[in-house]
């Protein structure tokens, strides 16, 4: 896309962009039916410039049944009616960035959706049939085969298998209406380069790719023992041939990746961040850190220590549409990473998690690297409770109805205090209720509030593109206490220097030397000292 391309290498867009997540269903709705759609996104651009975001991430926009969200695609070529057509997308990308915000798609190369037309055809052809040799299709064990092919465990729980009329079982890491592709045949490979040069030819800048690490399995689909076998289908090194020849084809078209790459060892998550592999993937150890100055201190050096040896910025992310919304989690005694393990009725302090998530988007927003901005975070929504009857995603079923799920930080965005829904602009329930709550979070109060979360994000993203200190390419910790975060960031030619600290104790603190002070989350106490819970962004 023109514009990186002028740009000095180092300072590549995506090196530094803020990256405001879509979740297209719950943005807003544009034609009134219930559902968020892309003419909602559209007519809510100028929000998002007033914003000051780089980038918009949209989740899955493609045809689907919606089994999982729009994580179970139909059709990678077309737009799913209930969000638009290929025209209106088209027309979002080119709009956007007339503003000068780039978009980034979600590919889903792990499964397709049972509904799509590769899988339609090998149900429809039968055992032994090519058509089901593009997914994992086996006989079952035992002695009419009734049992799984093996014993892997799904990621969203239970077996990852399902067993057709026919007799076969097919497989699926996730949900049975998400069939995982067979990544060992060329079709496969084709058909998914061809999809990344379908959307770099409409003017896409980048591809978030989900679920990057799983996509390749041991072809004999063994039994898996964790801790004693090495694993079947996580970050096998064949995905690096693949995301090798993805990066050509991207480095035609001057777009860029972000994998979706949930490792913990840290030695081979970067791997993927060779200069001829992916450019960025998220930081999940970052996000499931705790409000703990020293966790969070320790992922900060980890992730800039990990990165540095690959030339590969760090991402920092907050919250995204899996997990519990930050005001929630950092409201919670236990704020630690929530992805698959959640519980019902948690007791929250909301004010005390609305306090860290001001202090925590400083924090974020301060640091070296890309940041990610999930909808809603800018007004600080609070997780939602869903009654029992209302909730979709799959992953409460499959939990057997212990586990809530995702959908409490999925609902509709509050727009206008006055208007019937929040603003979201049904003319009908949307697809998810809003809390009674949702009117006080809606963004039209608060324009109209200095002290809100919106009007934080604004000034710090204002911020975070006009001063020099933003431009460092590294961090310096300065001495503070053990529960005070403080770190400058200097640049070589202007002199001018970012301070940002971050009190996470319960004593006050004193603020460095400093020339002047930029932003703060919270009003500094009486004395000119930093609050507990509290960050301030300085010019040193
Ligand atoms: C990760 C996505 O973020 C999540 O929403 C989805 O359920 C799984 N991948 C499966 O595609």
């Amino acid at each position: 896309m023109a514009g990186s391309s002028l740009e000095p290498a180092g300072r590549a867009w995506w090196r530094h962009a803020a990256i405001y997540q879509i979740y297209v269903r719950s943005f807003a709705d544009g034609d009134g039916d219930g559902t968020g759609d892309l003419a909602g996104v559209r007519a809510r651009l100028p929000y998002l410039v007033e914003l000051g975001v780089d980038a918009l991430w949209f989740t899955p926009w493609y045809l689907s049944p919606l089994a999982d969200g729009g994580y179970d695609v139909a059709d990678y070529r077309t737009i799913d009616p209930a969000f638009g057509t290929l025209a209106e997308a088209e027309k979002l990308i080119a709009e956007a960035r007339e503003h000068g915000i780039r978009t980034i798609i979600d590919i889903v190369p792990n499964h397709v959706s049972d509904q799509h037309a590769w899988f339609r055809a090998a149900l429809a052809a039968g055992p032994g049939s090519p058509e089901r040799e593009l997914f994992h299709f086996r006989p079952g064990r035992g002695v009419n085969g009734e049992l799984p092919p093996n014993y892997w465990v799904s990621e969203f729980g239970g077996t990852p298998w399902t067993r057709l009329d026919d007799g076969e079982w097919y497989l699926h890491l996730f949900a049975p209406e998400q069939p995982d592709l067979n990544w060992a045949h060329p079709a496969v490979r084709r058909e998914h380069e061809d999809v990344l040069r379908f959307w770099f030819e409409r003017g896409v800048a980048g591809v978030r790719i989900d679920s990057a690490a799983l996509l390749a399995k041991d072809p004999a689909l063994p039994d898996f023992t964790p801790g004693r076998d090495p694993h079947p289908y996580t970050d096998r090194n064949e995905l690096h041939g693949i995301y090798r020849s993805w990066r050509a084809i991207a480095d035609e078209y001057d777009a860029v990746f972000v994998g979706e790459v949930w490792l913990p060892d840290t030695e081979r998550f970067v791997r993927y961040l060779r200069p001829d592999e992916l450019h960025t993937a998220f930081n999940f150890t970052f996000m499931a850190c705790p409000w703990e100055a020293r966790r969070l201190r320790a992922a900060i050096d980890e992730t800039l220590a990990e990165h540095a040896p690959v030339g590969a910025p760090a991402t920092w992310v907050l919250c995204n549409h899996d997990v519990t919304r930050t005001v929630t989690r950092y409201g919670r005694a236990q704020t630690g990473f929530d992805f698959a393990a959640k519980a019902f009725g948690t007791p929250t302090d909301h004010a005390l998690g609305t306090r860290r998530a001001r202090a925590g988007a400083l924090l974020s927003l301060a640091l070296p690297g890309a940041v990610y901005i999930y909808q809603g975070e800018e007004l600080g929504l609070p997780e939602a409770d869903i009654p029992l009857d209302r909730i979709q995603d799959p992953m409460h079923v499959r939990s057997g109805g212990t586990d809530p799920g995702r959908d409490g930080c999925r609902v509709p965005l509050p727009w206008s205090a006055d208007a019937p829904y929040a603003g979201f602009g049904s003319r009908t329930r949307p697809w998810l209720p809003q809390p009674a709550s949702w009117p006080s979070y809606a963004a039209d109060r608060q324009e109209r509030d200095p002290d809100s979360m919106l009007c934080l994000y604004r000034a710090a993203l204002r911020l975070r593109r006009m001063e020099q200190g933003f431009g460092a390419p590294a961090l310096g910790w300065l001495a503070a206490g053990p529960e005070v975060l403080a770190f400058r960031r200097d640049t070589d030619c202007s002199g001018e220097a970012l301070i940002c600290v971050v009190n996470l104790g319960r004593e006050p603190a004193e603020l460095p030397e400093h020339r002047a002070v930029l932003l703060t989350s919270g009003p500094l106490d009486d004395a000119g000292r930093l609050p507990t819970d509290t960050a301030v962004w300085l010019r040193g």
